[in-house]
Order: structure tokens, then C-alpha cells, then sequence
């Protein structure tokens, strides 16, 4: 559960938990994570263009930053992308489609990245069929660079409260090239109702709820010995842990102030929406599934390139049956044709946000 600067010093009572000494000082300026962050300065410094490329597509969007993620290189010139199944979200993707979207993710970034050293890539998707690799990926010369590919590093999922400002006409008609885009006061109500709604029943069903507390990562330390998952860190929410108010019991407890407070910090940001972009396909195939993840990354390149910022709200295309009755709502309003919806996300002008942990490439090669 991400909390925002300005809610933190509300919750901590004017951010006076630590000032008293100088020691506290120092804990408060040494609390970011370099090491969980490292792979995003180590983008682009190999020699192989395949290592380049894979440490591009490393920092892709993926569902609770699980990166699901494993590659094997082959001979010179190619590798196979798996999904390393240990990484799964059993409760609220029990199909993996939102881990395959992130997997669609990576694989865009990775062919962006290649283009942009003049490398084209000859891409087979699922190789052996739906259950096997994800894809088999052969480089060569030839590549064009892509506009796009100049955002990977300043992309972020945007998990704040956005401005009170409208996303101007004009840039709404660029995005619809990459999604649908909702900026019409009745189709921005009824949304901002929806992934409330939505995002509730997932806090409150304990099964759901247990599964984003597991890859809460609390603090600095934790999160530079498992950078994945849930990162909550910064010295404001560190105050909070000193403090007791923040901790993996507390948000494993509903009837606790610090999960009440994290509820209605959700409920805060999520009504805090000018505007949303969903992602739908006429058939809901794996190929379908990495086609919609290429596309949410080229859409939230694109946003990055314009300045608005763009935060997914999955809750209510979950498939699990207490989501039931909110996914079919999403279905009715997103794709009355009968379409799947595979992505939704709120869109606006957020505010600048560090970058997300991420394990090293060394560790994500499987022949390595
Ligand atoms: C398929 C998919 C679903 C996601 N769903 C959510 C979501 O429901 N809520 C959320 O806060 N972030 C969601 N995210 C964003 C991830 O949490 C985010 O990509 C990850 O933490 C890494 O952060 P970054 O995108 O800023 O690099 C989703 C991302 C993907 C690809």
C-alpha cells in the first residue's frame, strides 16, 4: 500500500516523529534503496546488444513488480524468454493474465531498447505453444530507432493522487492511437465508482488482501534483499514502521488505524482522476495478452513523452468470483461488444516519483 508524502506527514501529525535528534536526521536522509534501484543506472552498459536490450526490458511495468522474468541466451545472436512460474499471483490472477501482459511489457521495451542500438529483432511468440517459453527473439542489424524508446527511463506507474487539471483534447486524440481514453465527466464518475468499489473488495477479502501483504517489501533493508513486489520505503513510511503504525500485521488487520488510514488514502487517490485509458481485445488469447502488455507500454511511454502520468487499477478485471460482479460492470461500460478488457488505468498530471526496485539482468539469466 503506497502512501503519499503529504498523507504520511498528515498521519504521522506534522512529520515531528523524528526531528528531535540528529541521529534521526541522518536515518531520515540515507533511507533510499540504491542498491534495489541500481539496474536502472546499469540500463544500456553491456557490449552484447541482446544484454543491452534485456537491460532495458528489465524495468517494464509488471503486476506487483514480480518480474516473472527469466531468459536463456542462445549462441550468438538470439534467446528465449520464460516465464519463471515460482512468480505467480495465484489469488487475484489465477489465469496469469496480468502476468503476461507483463510480459507483453518487457517484451516491447526489449525490442524498443534493440532499435534504438540499431538492432531489429525476429520475434516468435510461444514457440512451443501457450505453456512453454513465452518467446524466442533472433537480433540482427537493421533496427530503427523509435521515438518512444527515449521515455524507458523516466516511465513510471504513478501510484499518487493526480492535479485537479484536465488532460487537454488534443493530447487525449494523440493517445487514443494506443488505448480508449475516458475523459467525459459521466464516464469519469462512473470509473472512479468502479475501481473504488473494486479495490475495496479486493482489501477486504482475506485471501486477496494476504497476497499483497506477503510482497510488501518494509524498509530499506528488505527491499535491497528482495527488490520486488510491494515496496514500501522513503523516510517518511520508515518513520511510520519506527513508529508502529506501518507493519505487515497492521496491514494484514483490517480493523487497525494504520489499515484504515491506507483505505482511505486509496479511496483519496483513486477519486483524484481526471481521465482514464483502458486496453480491450476482441478475443482473450496469450498472444492477446502479450499484444495488450506492448501496448500499455507504449502507452505509458507515450503519456511519459507529454508529461501526464498513468497508473493501472486491475482490481476490477480480476478473475476471482468475489470481483465477479465489479468485472462484469468494467465489461459493460469498456467493452460492451463483448471484447475483454485487459487493462485499465487512471491518467492526469501526477507528481515526479522515484523509480521502482528491480533485481539485477544477472540474476534473471537462466544459462548465465
Ligand atoms: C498487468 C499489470 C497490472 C497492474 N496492476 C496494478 C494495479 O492494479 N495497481 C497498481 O498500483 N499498479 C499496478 N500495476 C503497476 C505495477 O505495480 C508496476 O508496474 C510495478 O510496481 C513497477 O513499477 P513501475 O511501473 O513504476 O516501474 C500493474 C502493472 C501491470 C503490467
Amino acid at each position: 500500500m503506497t502512501l503519499s508524502r503529504r498523507k504520511t506527514l498528515a498521519l504521522i501529525g506534522g512529520g515531528t516523529i523524528f526531528a528531535a535528534s540528529a541521529s534521526a536526521a541522518g536515518f531520515l536522509t540515507t533511507r533510499t534503496p540504491h542498491d534495489a534501484q541500481r539496474p536502472w543506472t546499469l540500463a544500456g552498459s553491456y557490449d552484447d546488444p541482446r544484454l543491452n536490450a534485456l537491460s532495458f526490458a528489465l524495468l517494464a511495468p509488471n503486476p506487483h513488480n514480480l518480474q516473472p522474468w527469466q531468459v536463456a541466451l542462445e549462441g550468438d545472436d538470439a534467446l528465449t524468454l520464460h516465464h519463471d512460474r515460482s512468480r505467480r499471483l495465484p489469488a487475484t490472477d489465477p489465469f496469469d493474465r496480468q502476468i503476461m501482459i507483463g510480459m507483453g511489457c518487457f517484451v516491447e521495451q526489449m525490442v524498443l531498447a534493440a532499435g534504438a542500438g540499431g538492432q531489429a529483432v525476429d520475434l516468435t511468440l510461444f514457440p512451443e505453444g501457450d505453456d512453454g517459453a513465452i518467446a524466442h527473439a533472433t537480433f540482427r542489424d537493421g533496427g530503427t530507432p523509435d521515438p518512444l524508446s527515449a521515455h524507458i527511463l523516466d516511465r513510471r506507474s504513478c501510484k499518487e493522487p493526480f492535479e485537479d487539471r484536465a488532460v487537454p483534447a488534443v493530447l487525449a486524440n494523440q493517445l487514443e492511437d494506443y488505448a480508449d481514453i475516458y475523459t467525459d465527466a459521466a464516464s469519469v464518475a462512473a470509473l472512479k465508482d468502479l475501481t473504488w468499489k473494486a479495490w475495496e473488495v479486493e482489501a477486504l477479502t482475506p485471501h486477496t488482501m494476504q497476497e499483497s501483504v506477503d510482497l510488501m517489501r518494509f524498509g530499506k533493508a528488505e527491499i535491497n534483499a528482495n527488490p520486488d513486489g510491494i515496496d514500501l520505503g522513503g523516510p517518511f513510511l520508515e518513520s511510520l514502521m519506527v513508529a508502529g503504525i506501518l507493519s505487515r500485521d497492521v496491514q494484514s488487520d483490517p480493523s487497525s488505524r494504520g489499515f484504515q488510514e491506507g483505505v482511505k488514502m486509496y479511496n483519496e487517490m483513486l477519486h483524484a482522476t481526471p481521465a482514464y485509458a483502458a486496453l480491450t481485445s476482441p478475443t482473450n488469447t496469450r498472444v492477446d495478452h502479450i499484444d495488450a502488455g506492448r501496448r500499455w507500454l507504449r502507452l505509458n511511454l507515450a503519456t511519459t513523452s507529454m508529461g501526464l502520468a498513468l497508473h493501472p487499477v486491475s482490481q476490477a478485471l480480476q478473475e476471482y468470483p468475489e470481483m465477479a460482479p465489479h468485472y462484469a460492470q468494467a465489461h459493460d461500460m469498456l467493452a460492451p461488444m463483448g471484447h475483454t478488457v485487459q487493462m485499465l488505468g487512471r491518467l492526469g498530471y501526477g507528481p515526479t516519483i522515484p523509480r521502482t526496485p528491480r533485481w539485477p539482468l544477472e540474476q534473471k539469466l537462466i544459462n548465465a
